[in-house]
């Protein structure tokens, strides 16, 4: 890769890649923590027209600039096309307009809309643009497919019929800074971004599934030698089967693997103590995949993304005033919000004098779709008896049953 720092990519004869990492940022849309950064790309177009896909986040916005008037190396903008209106690919949207007065922007009736609420900016020259419609570049002929919902409303991808490239938007990122690395072929996207994508996914995307599912219909028969998102590295080649077999695990909500995730709150350490005895014994079953997750530490979103990833989630939490220790009810909203389903599920409850946890939690994965419960709900009053050892090995051995 011809990689020099702060300068634009070029990833076919006139494509450029004029993104940028981001490692200042603590949170993701204010909400998810991001402790590996994220980047945002975006695309030029050199053509007998010149063309923008979508523009930055603040956090990367003198990269953007740099970039991009390299890239156009003098030439006037003629399009910017916006796939997406999320702020963190549309901050420099007025200062491009601004700087190429004649700029002709792209975008469909609910982009516009958006762009009044955003910025109260009505373009004077505007391509307004229905689903299947095509835009000339000279060389390139750029096609519009709506991806509605994934992951606004206003969402569309774009087909370079010439390169056979697919602009996917928010599809098919991932949180997690490139760090020198542009192609998901350069990095080992197995071990190293895989957890986050996933995560990012499961997060942003995942209550979408079956807008996903619509979007892909539509692109059944489109060939197509490259995907470009908006975050994290671009797909080409045989890689793009990769990450297309993990979306459509997760938009159908199947899980990757079989496997465990266990997600405990614990107040003095006892619920911790069943959690951590299930898992051993899940491991001397021969479970090789248990995962742990202390929801009084992380984020409910890391929850969130093994619950897609494993056929089984095990919730164990105590009772806190008559009701479900807030942690653990932080992490069943969502998993509520994000539609997590399909899963096999086990209980663990504690209450010292009314157990309420247990009965609060089978009730709302139970409430979710598709979910089936395995095993007896385990309760403890305060701490685990010896004697109750023996139970929580059933409940091991009936979570092992319902991975055969
Ligand atoms: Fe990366 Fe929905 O914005």
């Amino acid at each position: 890769m011809a990689f020099t720092k702060d300068s634009e990519i070029k990833i076919k004869e006139d494509i450029f890649w004029i993104g940028g990492d981001d490692r200042t940022a603590g949170l993701f849309e204010g909400s998810f923590p991001i402790p590996e950064g994220v980047s945002y790309n975006s695309y030029v177009i050199l053509d007998e027209k010149t063309c923008l896909l979508d523009t930055c986040d603040i956090s990367i916005s003198a990269k953007f600039w740099r970039n991009l008037r390299h890239a156009l190396d003098g030439r006037k903008l003629d399009y910017l096309v916006i796939d997406h209106m999320e702020p963190d690919h549309g901050a420099a949207i007025v200062q491009v307009i601004e700087t190429y007065p004649d700029v002709i922007v792209v975008g469909n009736s609910k982009t516009f809309d958006m762009l009044d609420n955003f910025y109260q900016l009505k373009p004077a020259n505007k391509l307004e643009v229905k689903e299947g419609d095509v835009l000339c570049l000279g060389k390139h002929t750029l096609k519009f497919v709506f991806a509605v919902m994934v992951h606004w409303p206003e969402v569309m991808f774009v087909y370079d019929e010439k390169d056979r490239i697919l602009f996917s938007a928010d599809a098919f990122g991932t949180f997690k800074t490139l760090s020198g690395a542009l192609y998901s072929d350069e990095i080992d996207f197995d071990r190293d971004y895989l957890d986050e994508a996933r995560r990012y996914y499961a997060n942003i995307v995942g209550k979408y599934g079956s807008k996903v599912q619509a979007v892909f219909n539509k692109l059944e028969n489109v060939p197509i030698d490259m995907i470009c998102p908006l975050h994290g590295p671009i797909w080409r080649g045989e890689n793009i089967g990769y990450i297309m077999e993990k979306y459509i695990l997760w938009s159908t909500y199947e899980p990757e693997e079989k496997g465990v995730v266990i997600a405990y709150t614990s107040m003095y350490g006892n619920t911790a103590a069943v959690a951590d005895k299930l898992a051993l014994m899940l491991k001397a079953k021969g479970v090789e995949n248990v995962t742990m997750h202390d929801v009084t530490r992380v984020h409910p979103s890391y929850v969130v993304g093994d619950a897609f990833r494993f056929s089984n989630i095990v919730l164990a939490a105590p009772t806190y005033n008559n009701n479900l220790h807030p942690t653990m009810s932080a992490v069943l909203e969502d998993m509520e919000i994000m539609t997590v389903q399909n899963r096999k599920f086990s209980v663990i409850g504690n209450g010292s004098w009314a157990p309420q946890s247990p009965k609060i939690i089978e009730e709302r994965l139970s409430a979710m779709k598709n979910m089936t419960k395995v095993g007896e709900t385990f309760v403890i009053k305060s701490s685990m008896r010896p004697e109750q050892l023996p139970e929580l090995e059933k409940l091991a051995e009936d979570i092992v049953a319902s991975m055969q």
